[in-house]
């Protein structure tokens, strides 16, 4: 189905069963245990053998020699694989490094070995044995030190590396208000509960891989490249998956190493990375520095907004995309921004939750409150005077929908904004200095293919097949829901069936696209399912109305499991896109409120209230839409006062690389969270009216933290994480 022109009424606007908080269809095998995950799999293979990685332990440099004698003698060891043995690896488009390394190393923690053996103790005890001498070569791990080499960096999914549009550099020196600010956000890890794993099972020259993945066709293509295997041969599995976050949307060592592990042993073989692994070997979201510049007239009207960004990437890899919201947020006349990249031979920096946004609203958001501030102006209405309906780089272009102003206007009134004093450092409750902080939240709506199969079976039992994936996310219960509301049946004879390559291919989950495009395609294939249960009980299409398990048509009402008397009947399509996302821009918007308290004496932060307004399209589920936003403001709590990965200088890897170190926001951190969603249908999107949420919910979160620590303390911190010995000099308490 090419959706490319903008959606009438169609059977989802019932919202009888779409748009209810209808409870996760899985979640109760969820809490119970009983669903197995990637490393989990006995039931398919019982016998399977365990493998255990070797990372490569300098940054850059080569093996000079590895001794795996004393390895292949110890107890239970059935192989070891190196890149001298492996045969020939091919390198797919979508890893930056190999995911086996050697002799060449490319980033500490490489993977350069893996041990095959009877127990998980055996292969962790022999893999210890492995001798390897390096000659190790200087490596590039600080992004100040390599900013002066940086070179502008395309992206693909970010456009181009530079925008300009009028005169940046005139309007800025003309402006009457100005500001010039650059701020750093830290490498950050996706520290997802379920570590990466995989199991292995080869019959003959075809692969199967049980593993956790948010995107089954990639995963498959890019195995099949590096094993120099036809795709057909490779069959990749992943029904359920323990946390994302855009870690797990590229194949990773475990997958490539869990198939020649089995390979060389002839016996199934699962791995799952140790911890500590994972934030080396795998990847993270990449530090940046960002400056941004804004000019204002008196008025608060924005004249002039620069944003430049620079992070770093080993050879061949990507930038974090930081700027790109400011290419569409705010009105203004004159603009420019660019995306720079410098070389670093650190891991491997890609996709975390938002890349591009994620750490660009945690700056431009902290910008527009210090120019709010500069211009004796509130934030909140600083946000509206600057709104625009249109992309501000192409006017021509209008956002489908953008309700901006209607998300801070109403967090506002509900938030007690109000009672906040322009002024900071003037409210005092006890010890605590009592802040509070706003930012918008913006991230785009992508749109991409998505196909489903959908089958009526006796006795109206209908069962969705895609290769889409459920990260955590709801996609099981959304689907449900989508195929429930097309078919006329009630969720409890709907089975959703995820995460197969045998399945059609859908968008998979990553971007915040999974939701509106994974819906839309089983959409597409319930429409395709309609006409052929219509064309089998003989009645007109064109008028046909699924419900209750009823078919009505022209005067009458037949049961729809009558069209399956003589056995199922299939719809199997893919929604795909014309032009609408060219000829209009598709974003989602939000308002995120924080009130913190800053112990006078300590500076230890506590986020004492939050809030989100969210437009988001049509929200096809409030219940796990909002448990999508809650996580996402958690994350942002995280991102702004805690997380950061600490590079070790001299070897060139993240020496926090476990939970004792790298830390993250636990419950007694979060305070009761608060989540709107406004009535946001938008038919520009996709049949189903939705766009994505999970990631809208972090964007701008960790903004307004800093900002509401700012005006709890008067303290304007622009390097995150927020921590409280950037504040403790400079408490108003310790100087006066
Ligand atoms: Mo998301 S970082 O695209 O899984």
């Amino acid at each position: 189905m090419k959706f490319d022109t903008p959606a009438t009424t169609n059977p989802i606007d019932r919202l009888q069963i779409v748009g209810q908080p209808h409870d996760r269809i899985d979640g109760r095998y969820k809490v119970t245990g009983t669903v197995s995950y990637a490393y989990e799999h006995h039931e398919v293979a019982p016998n399977a053998a365990y493998g255990y990685p070797v990372g490569a332990t300098i940054a850059k440099g080569h093996i000079r020699a590895m001794r795996t004698e004393a390895a292949r003698r110890a107890p239970g060891v059935l192989a070891i694989v190196t890149a001298e043995n492996a045969g020939k690896l091919e390198k797919a488009g979508r890893n930056t490094a190999k995911l086996l390394g050697g002799p060449e190393i490319d980033h500490y923690h490489q993977a350069i070995a893996v041990v095959v053996a009877e127990s998980f103790e055996q292969a962790r005890a022999a893999a210890a044995l492995i001798e390897v001498e390096y000659a190790e070569a200087p490596g590039r791990f600080s992004l100040a030190a390599e900013k002066g080499a940086a070179k502008p960096a395309d992206s693909d999914v970010g456009g181009p590396a530079e925008t300009a549009v009028g005169d940046f550099a005139g309007a800025f020196a003309r402006a009457p208000v100005r500001l010039d600010e650059t701020y750093t956000t830290p490498d950050e890890s996706h520290v997802a509960m379920e570590p990466h794993a995989s199991m292995a099972v080869w019959e003959g020259e075809s692969l199967t891989l049980w593993t956790s993945n948010q995107m089954i066709n990639w995963g498959r293509m890019d195995l099949a490249k590096t094993l120099g295997l036809p795709e057909e041969r490779v069959r990749v599995i992943s029904p359920f998956i323990g946390g994302g976050f855009g870690s797990k949307l590229f194949l990773r060592s475990d997958a490539l190493l869990a198939a020649l592990g089995a390979r060389a042993a002839g016996r199934p073989v699962k791995i799952a990375l140790p911890r500590p692994l994972a934030v080396n070997n795998t990847t993270h979201r990449p530090a940046t520095i960002q400056r941004v510049r804004i000019g204002a007239e008196q008025d608060g009207r924005i004249t002039a907004i620069g944003h430049e960004s620079w992070s770093g990437d080993l050879p061949d890899g990507g930038p974090e995309t930081a700027v790109n919201q400011t290419r569409l947020l705010y009105a203004g006349a004159h603009r420019m921004t660019a995306t720079r990249l410098a070389t670093l031979d650190l891991p491997e920096g890609n996709a975390m939750r938002a890349p591009g946004e994620a750490p660009g609203m945690m700056v431009l958001e902290i910008a527009m409150d210090e120019m709010a501030e500069k211009l004796g102006i509130d934030p909140v209405q600083f946000r509206v005077l600057n709104d625009t309906q249109q992309d501000p780089e192409n006017p021509s272009r209008p956002f489908s929908r953008r309700q901006l102003v209607a998300c801070c206007r109403m967090g506002a009134e509900r938030f007690g904004w109000e009672r906040r004093s322009a002024r900071p450092g003037q409210r005092r409750e006890g010890n605590w200095l009592v802040g509070l902080g706003m930012a918008a939240g913006f991230r785009n709506n992508l749109l991409t293919p998505s196909g489903a199969r959908v089958r009526l079976e006796e006795p109206g039992i209908v069962i969705v097949e895609t290769d889409m994936t459920d990260i955590g996310t709801g996609s099981y219960t959304i689907l449900a829901q989508t195929a429930a509301e097309m078919m006329g049946v009630p969720m409890e004879q709907v089975r959703v069936r995820l995460g197969d390559s045998a399945f059609p291919v859908s968008a998979g989950s990553g971007g915040q696209w999974g939701a509106n495009n994974a819906t839309s395609g089983v959409y597409a294939a319930c429409v395709k399912l309609r006409e052929a249960v219509t064309r089998k009980l003989g009645v007109n299409a064109a008028d046909a109305v699924f419900e209750h398990g009823e078919v009505r048509s022209g005067g009458r009402s037949l049961p729809l499991r009558q069209a399956v008397a003589e056995g199922p009947l299939t719809g199997e399509d893919k929604i795909e896109y014309g032009d609408l996302a060219k000829t209009h821009q598709q974003s989602t918007f939000a308002a995120h409120f924080v009130e913190v308290g800053v112990d006078a004496a300590t500076a230890e932060i506590r986020v004492r209230r939050m809030l989100a307004v969210c437009a988001a399209g049509r929200i096809l589920n409030p219940k796990t839409a909002r448990s999508q936003v809650i996580g996402a403001m958690t994350m942002g709590v995280g991102a702004a006062l805690m997380e950061e990965l600490a590079v070790d200088p001299r070897r060139g890897f993240f020496v926090n690389h476990d939970l004792a170190l790298y830390e993250v926001p636990v419950h007694a951190d979060i305070p009761h969270q608060e989540v709107v969603f406004l009535e946001d249908d938008d038919p520009i999107s996709s049949p189903m009216k939705a766009k994505g949420v999970g990631e809208l919910g972090l964007c701008g979160v960790g903004a307004a933290v800093a900002n509401a620590v700012y005006n709890a303390t008067g303290i304007r911190v622009r390097d995150y994480p927020v921590t409280l010995d950037k504040l403790l000099t400079r408490l108003p308490a310790a100087t006066g």
